[in-house]
């Protein structure tokens, strides 16, 4: 019927892993993309910093306390310590010694395997110029064409206004936090000057909001999906797609 099927059709809502399928294996480890490739997500996303000596490395945390056996900021430590870090103990030992991956493991990893790749810009305020660095990377590597199915998106909107005039031919995405005052109008012309998808807090989405983020030519998948129920939502809402740890969750319609 009408309703929630009027804005996106089934083959295009995208089901995207967030850190990858990261319900079933440790956040933001090939491990964990790897299952979104067998889940068939169309997407997953990693986080992105800079370590000390300049490599882009694909973590959440500023420090890596919380998915590491080790201790202190990511930004502090060079690749060589970083890769001598386990990441997949925390979640399970079937996944001890899980490594860090780098943004540049992952793109050579999974460019010919039929899954998009959203990259966040984490925190780039602590890593001054890191926008043109990923978009260099994505040049080199020739993944700087419209098709390649690559989005970058932040929490710092600045940055990916910047982003978006180094690299036009990349999709960029805002990611919105939770705030009681929602997006406003003005926000939203804002956003579309520069980007492709508005991103939001799902507590913040409703029927209304995807019609004016749709009103403003730009398209909508909230964060982060962990239950059914909250999947029903966001469809019925008219979303263009979800981030979700549950991969699952992403093809329910
Ligand atoms: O992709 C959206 C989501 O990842 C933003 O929040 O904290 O999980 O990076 P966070
Ligand atoms: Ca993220």
């Amino acid at each position: 019927g009408a309703g929630a099927e009027t804005t996106a059709t089934k083959s295009q809502f995208l089901n995207i892993a967030h850190r990858g399928a990261s319900g079933y294996a440790p956040e933001n480890t090939i491990a964990a993309f790897d299952k979104a490739v067998t889940m068939k997500a169309d997407y997953f996303e990693v986080d992105v910093q800079r370590s000390k000596d300049g490599h882009l490395v694909i973590l959440h945390d500023n420090t890596v306390d919380r998915t590491t056996d080790g201790t202190g900021y990511i930004g502090d430590l060079t690749l060589e310590e970083i890769k001598q870090l386990d990441a997949g103990s925390w979640f399970g030992e079937e996944f001890a010694g899980e490594p860090i991956p780098t943004l540049n493991e992952v793109l050579d990893r999974y460019r010919s395997k039929n899954i998009g790749i959203l990259i966040e810009l984490k925190s780039p305020e602590l890593y001054p110029g890191i926008e043109a660095e990923v978009a260099l990377l994505l040049a080199q590597k020739k993944l700087d064409k419209r098709t390649d199915k690559i989005i970058v998106q932040s929490f710092n909107h600045d940055v990916m206004k910047n982003y978006h005039r180094l690299q036009p031919t990349i999709p960029v995405g805002v990611l919105v936090s939770y705030t009681p005052e929602g997006v406003s109008d003005e926000q939203l012309r804002q956003f579309s000057t520069y980007a492709d998808y508005v991103n939001p807090n799902q507590r913040l989405v409703n029927h209304d909001l995807v019609q004016r983020v749709h009103a403003n030519g730009m398209k909508i998948t909230p964060y982060t999906i962990r239950a059914e129920s909250e999947a029903r939502q966001m469809m019925a809402a008219g979303v263009d797609g979800v981030i979700t740890d549950f991969p699952e969750l992403g093809r329910l319609r």
